[in-house]
């Protein structure tokens, strides 16, 4: 048998039932009806219930998760390939937000003990001077925008 209850696959997947209904719901699993209308699952979902919660747990949200299924085509199954794909991509993003945390880290020392939060000074208040582009002074009560 390669269909199995919605219970059967949160015993095995350790998520809970609402979990899975939850994902379904995302469109990150699927279910097939059987002739009393109860939810079956192809046993492959275990795989794919596996990934989500990998995924998860390294921090990406089920937006992200649901975009990385959709490039992988919609297939029910997440192949050796399909996962050395993902953990490559993943160990890449991992990588570029680790570095986007230190780069933050780095500029709160320089707020440490101060607390101006200036527009003109604080680099954590005002990212690369975005606004400065804009001319100086109040430049959004000025521009109008709203
Ligand atoms: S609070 Fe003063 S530099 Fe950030």
């Amino acid at each position: 048998m390669s269909e199995i209850s919605v219970g059967q696959l949160a015993r095995r997947a350790g998520v809970s039932v609402a979990t899975l209904h939850f994902y379904e719901q995302k469109g990150l699993i699927h279910s097939q009806r059987n002739a009393g209308n109860q939810r079956r699952y192809n046993r492959r979902m275990l795989r794919r219930v596996a990934v989500i919660k990998t995924a998860q747990r390294l921090g990406f949200s089920l937006r992200e998760i649901a975009e990385m299924f959709r490039e992988l085509g919609e297939q029910q199954d997440i192949t050796k390939d399909n996962w050395q794909q993902l953990s490559v991509r993943w160990h890449q993003a991992l990588t570029e937000r680790i570095e986007a945390m230190q780069r933050l880290r780095d500029e709160l020392n320089t707020c440490i003990g101060c607390g101006c939060l200036s527009m003109d000074n604080c680099r954590l208040r005002n990212p690369d001077d975005a606004l400065g582009e804009q001319g100086s002074g109040p430049v959004l009560w000025e521009g109008g925008e709203s």
